[in-house]
């Protein structure tokens, strides 16, 4: 995903990234620009309220996306529908961990081992499982 002269903290949107649906493919390059823009505040060491901010902005946004391909997933009758919302579950019950965790710490290096926690956690989700209801659409 990184190509030369990327700096290595950025993703890219490549097609590779596409679950050949629109609406789902526009929500994840929104949250990979989330990604990017959290990515920006530590790397320029921005203030601690500004990577708090961006950090909520991807919570928010995922906690709207996963419900939104959940639903779409049952309208596909994707026979992992559930098996996917649960992991959905368990991503937004560890990212609430994190917070939580992390809330209490109010070092700035605290709070970006959460974000990059928080962004990997995200990241792996979409590059694996997301990729799988991607293979079955392709079947329908
Ligand atoms: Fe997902
Ligand atoms: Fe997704």
């Amino acid at each position: 995903m990184e190509s030369a002269g990327t700096p290595v903290w950025r993703i890219d949107w490549t097609d590779e990234l596409s679950v050949d649906n629109t609406e789902m493919d526009t929500e994840h390059r929104r949250f990979i620009a989330l990604v990017n823009s959290l990515n920006e505040a530590i790397l320029w060491r921005m203030e601690l309220k500004q990577i708090k901010e961006r950090m909520q902005a991807i919570v928010d946004d995922a906690m709207e996306h996963f419900a939104h391909e959940e639903a779409l997933l049952k309208e596909w009758g994707h026979p992992d529908a559930e098996e996917h919302a649960k992991i959905h579950a368990q991503i937004l019950a560890d990212i609430n961990e994190i917070m939580g965790r992390f809330g209490r710490d109010e070092s700035e290096y605290a709070w970006i081992e959460a974000g990059l926690k928080l962004k990997h956690m995200l990241i792996e989700h979409l590059l694996t499982e997301d990729m799988k209801y991607r293979d079955f659409r392709r079947t329908m």
